[in-house]
């Protein structure tokens, strides 16, 4: 097995002691883990106890000769294969993003040419404030990978957004990343790193409440499944489901639309397909309640504000990723499906019928599949089938897109000349090979 190498940067947050677990995860998956605190960090969590997990003293400090003379910073920056900062506090994200070296883990972020992954955890209106989103963006588009925060109960007694995300999904997000894009299977999309997102979500209205819809998730974890046997490497963002993660899938487990928009953004960073089968909630509660709503009056007005779509953000992000979404309609299914296929810019969209027990939480589906110049009719057959014909699909059309750029409203993929080059010449005629059967089958019809 390939030893990854990752240096863990702990930063001064009650968060702090998740970071044993994520050391944990790390290791367990085969990385050796260098854990870096800065002083905050220290007064959260020993560095005993980081040491007994990674077997190795904790560095913290510029100063301590004995440890640079070992490792000096800059060997130690040049050192990992991801610098992975968790939890990041609003101090270390605003020293990053203004390049401080004040102390070990920004010199070492200052120095590195590594990739660097940030999971912030704080109070959510240190969050919320302006000062650290224009910091993450900033980040962001300096090709920092931001994980989570996630949402719900703090360790301050509020609720909102700014929790850490579980070590679980940080500790996927950075190995889905960190993993070669080896085919699990030899197929069609071998060496295609795909991202599939999953299930409904769940918008908070207070402790113990939240807003959901009635997709199980089924048939996006079918599409995971059916990308994977072509050869994928899929991750699954998925929402909460009552479903065990297919074989050979990385599942990351969100809850809230927010939750989903940050895992698919990470996840999208490093990936060619994405395919939006998650039943993502268009609104959440525009506040959350800190405390259970009382029933004391007769009727109750709950304000919403709406979500962002993450088809939307992640096309505007990635103009060359190869976008699949879903359309679930109860009138003029072409008419709406092709609508969304133009206004979130997807390369295809798959329509199904819902409402009368239609779709949601049915083993059974059929689905017509839009493009730019094309449909296809799926079905109607069980969802895994259903999936299999997609996944077909996705290849022939992704493989079109990758060797003869499709005209219209939708960018070009990945495909460009620069991509194709850097493939393996197996691959390329693969792909050719999809391409030239479905050119013909086009000009047969
Ligand atoms: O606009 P509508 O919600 O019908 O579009 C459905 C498609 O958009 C699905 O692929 C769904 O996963 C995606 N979507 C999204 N973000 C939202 C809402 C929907 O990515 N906030």
């Amino acid at each position: 097995m390939q030893v990854r190498r990752v240096l863990l940067g702990i930063s001064g947050g009650i968060a702090a002691y998740k970071a044993a677990e994520l050391a944990r995860r790390f290791t367990k998956a085969g990385c050796q883990v260098q854990a870096v605190m800065t002083e905050s960090a220290q007064r959260f969590i020993g560095a005993q106890t980081l040491q007994a997990l990674t077997g190795q003293p904790v560095r913290h400090s510029l100063w301590d000769e004995q440890a640079e003379a070992a490792m000096g910073h800059i060997e130690l920056a040049r050192w990992p294969d991801a610098i992975v900062i968790a939890p990041a506090t609003a101090n270390t994200l605003a020293k990053l993003a203004h390049g401080f070296a004040d102390d070990l883990l920004t010199t070492l972020c200052l120095a590195t040419d590594k990739p660097i992954f940030v999971a912030p955890a704080m109070n959510r209106l240190m969050w919320a404030n302006a000062a650290t989103q224009a910091n993450i963006a900033l980040l962001r588009q300096r090709g920092y990978t931001v994980i989570g925060p996630g949402s719900g109960a703090q360790a301050c007694g509020e609720i909102g957004e700014g929790r850490l995300s579980e070590p679980e999904d940080i500790a996927a997000a950075v190995l889905a990343a960190l993993t070669p894009a080896a085919p699990v299977a030899a197929g069609p999309l071998s060496g295609v790193k795909a991202v599939v997102t999953a299930g409904p979500t769940r918008e908070p209205i207070d402790p113990v409440r939240f807003i959901t819809n009635r997709s199980s998730g089924k048939q996006g974890y079918a599409v995971a499944t059916a990308l994977t046997a072509l050869g994928a490497d899929v991750t699954l963002i998925s929402g909460p489901v009552n479903l065990a993660v297919p074989s050979g899938v990385r599942r990351v487990s969100v809850e809230s639309a927010q939750d989903m928009l940050e895992a698919t953004f990470a996840a999208c960073a490093a990936a060619d397909i994405l395919v939006g089968t998650a039943a993502v909630a268009d609104y959440r509660p525009l506040a959350v309640a800190d405390q259970k709503i009382k029933k004391k009056t007769e009727t109750l007005d709950l304000a919403l504000t709406k979500n962002a779509d993450i088809l939307t953000e992640v096309r505007q992000r990635q103009p060359q990723l190869f976008i699949v979404g879903f359309a679930a309609e109860t009138e003029k299914l072409a008419e709406h499906a092709r609508g969304k296929l133009e206004r979130k810019k997807l390369n295809l969209i798959a329509a199904n019928w819902v409402g009368g027990g239609r779709a949601f939480d049915q083993d059974d589906n059929a689905l017509q599949v839009y493009w730019n110049g094309g449909e296809r009719a799926l079905g109607p057959a069980d969802k895994s089938e259903i999936a299999r014909q997609l996944a077909a699909l996705i290849a022939e059309r992704y493989a079109i897109a990758e060797t003869a750029p499709a005209v219209g409203a939708v960018a070009p993929t990945k495909a460009s000349a620069a991509k194709a080059a850097t493939k393996t010449k197996a691959k390329a005629s693969t792909k050719t090979a999809v391409a030239t059967k479905t050119a013909k089958k086009a000009v047969k019809k």
